[in-house]
Parts: C-alpha cells; sequence; structure tokens
C-alpha cells in the first residue's frame, strides 16, 4: 500500500523545515525529488542529505512569487522527466503582529508567498497535470486555516485562503484524476516556528492546547504527505488533513 517508487515529485520550500523532511522522506520512498526553495543554497543541501541517503534529485532556486520562474522550472523539468507527478507546497512565512497595529507591508508578504504562491504553483502544475490526466498536489494549511490564536492576522487569512483554494483546485481539477489536497499541522519544531519557541508564553499557548502536550517534529509529517502522494488515494480530493496531536478535536 501507498506506493510512490518512481514518481518525480516538486517541493517548493523545500530547503528548510516541513518540506525538507517531506523532501527525505519522499527520496527514502524511492521518488525523485526536485528541491526548490527561494533559498538556493538550502535547496541544495537538501539535495545532499538526499544523495547522502542514496537516493536522487535536483534541486533549484525557485521563489514562489515569481509566475515566469516556475514556468521555466516547470517546462524544463516536464521536458527532462516527461512530468511532474507529486506537487507539494511548502514555501511560507509567518511574520507576527497584533491585528490592529499590523503592517501593510507584511500583510503584503504574507499572501504574497502562502496564497499566491500556492495558487501560482498550482495552476502551473495542475495544468501540466491536467493534460496527463494525472497528478497529485498537496499544499501545507495550518491548523490556523480552522481556529483562531492571537498575533497571526495574515497568516491565519492566508491559511484559510490555502484550504479554500485546494477545495477550489480539487473540484475543477477531478475530471481530469488530480488530487488536490491539504495538510494542516499544528505547532511543528522548525526555523519557522523559533519566533514562537523563544516567546514562552506562545510555546506554552499552543502546547497546552495540543491535547499530545507537545509540539510535533517535522518527520512526523511525511507520512501524510506519503499517504496523498500515493495512487491509492485516488478518491480522496478536496480534503484538509490535520496532523496536529488532536489540536483540533480538543
Ligand atoms: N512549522 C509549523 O509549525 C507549521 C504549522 C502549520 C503550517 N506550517 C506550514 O508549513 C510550511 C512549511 O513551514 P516550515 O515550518 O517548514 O517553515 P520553514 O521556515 O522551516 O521553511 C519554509 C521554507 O520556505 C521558503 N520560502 C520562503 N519564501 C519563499 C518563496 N517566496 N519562494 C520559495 N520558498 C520560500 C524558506 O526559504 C524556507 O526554506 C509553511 O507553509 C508553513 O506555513 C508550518
Amino acid at each position: 500500500m501507498f506506493n510512490v517508487r518512481g514518481k518525480v515529485a516538486l517541493i517548493t520550500g523545500g530547503g528548510s523545515g516541513l518540506g525538507r523532511a517531506i523532501a527525505l522522506g519522499f527520496a527514502r520512498e524511492g521518488m525523485r525529488v526536485l528541491v526548490t526553495d527561494v533559498k538556493g543554497q538550502a535547496a541544495k543541501e537538501t539535495l545532499v542529505s538526499i544523495e547522502q541517503e542514496g537516493g536522487f534529485g535536483e534541486a533549484h532556486p525557485l521563489d514562489v512569487t515569481s509566475r515566469s520562474e516556475i514556468e521555466s522550472l516547470v517546462e524544463q523539468t516536464v521536458s527532462s522527466h516527461g512530468s511532474i507527478d507529486v506537487l507539494v507546497n511548502s514555501a511560507g512565512l509567518a511574520i507576527r503582529g497584533t491585528a490592529l497595529d499590523y503592517a501593510d507591508a507584511d500583510w503584503d508578504k504574507i499572501i504574497a508567498v502562502n496564497l499566491k504562491g500556492t495558487f501560482l504553483c498550482c495552476q502551473i502544475v495542475g495544468r501540466t497535470m491536467a493534460s496527463r490526466q494525472s497528478g497529485k498536489i498537496i499544499n501545507l494549511a495550518s491548523i490556523g486555516a480552522f481556529i483562531a490564536y492571537p498575533g497571526s492576522i495574515a497568516y491565519l487569512a492566508s491559511k484559510g485562503g490555502v484550504m479554500q483554494l485546494t477545495k477550489g483546485f480539487a473540484v475543477e481539477l477531478a475530471r481530469s484524476n488530480v488530487q488536490v489536497n491539504a495538510i494542516a499541522p499544528s505547532l511543528f519544531d522548525t526555523p519557522m516556528v523559533k519566533n514562537s519557541r523563544s516567546d514562552e508564553q506562545s510555546l506554552r499557548y499552543f502546547t497546552e492546547r495540543t491535547p499530545i502536550g507537545r509540539l510535533g517534529q517535522p518527520q512526523e509529517v511525511v507520512g501524510a504527505a506519503i499517504f496523498l502522494a500515493s495512487d491509492e488515494t485516488s478518491m480522496i480530493t478536496g480534503h484538509t488533513l490535520a496532523v496536529d496531536g488532536g489540536f483540533l478535536a480538543a
């Protein structure tokens, strides 16, 4: 079950955190992984780890806010590999701040990367998948798509949007045999949450509200990604899967 061997996966934000863990997990399952990140060097470092474990892939700098960069990488990948079978949109940013004081510039940055970047990658890679009548798209949403917490107004709005665009692409691509789903993590121990972690109050806020009583570790998101990338989940589309230690159940 859940065989993904031989598939070609493109991962955005693959140089760090959850994207990096998913890239390594996919490679261990025999997928060919195109690791991309706005930080090209970070993408290369993930690729080095993949290759050290005997896996295969490539590393490319990619800014998800640039339509032309995405289009040219996708064109290049399809001509050299034949297809992109799985897209994981893990590129993301968080900038904290209270709603009443939130700066326009920070709002624009978060929406550009988390929401529009996810849209652009879904659209551009989705076109190639629809024309091949096959594909899997996995977006990184958040528990913040379902519930709210203080200090993250733009992030919450972006992740609510990611959950809805996941459904929108899912219904339009369903007849083209492309399944589009999202993963909604609770607080995971990655560089993104360093700010929250250094803020003791915020860390306590999340751990106290999470039934499992701790942060997630990046490798704990990998199983959900492999599940959603596999052919066995061809009847699951438009779904956002919580990987949250029970947060949304509490
Ligand atoms: N860590 C958590 O607790 C958590 C919880 C819920 C959702 N998420 C989501 O999971 C995803 C991954 O988060 P993470 O914790 O691994 O963060 P991270 O900061 O460790 O990694 C995010 C990566 O995205 C890259 N990135 C930023 N802007 C980019 C751009 N314009 N183009 C391409 N890449 C860009 C960064 O360089 C970085 O390597 C994000 O979408 C995040 O919102 C994380």
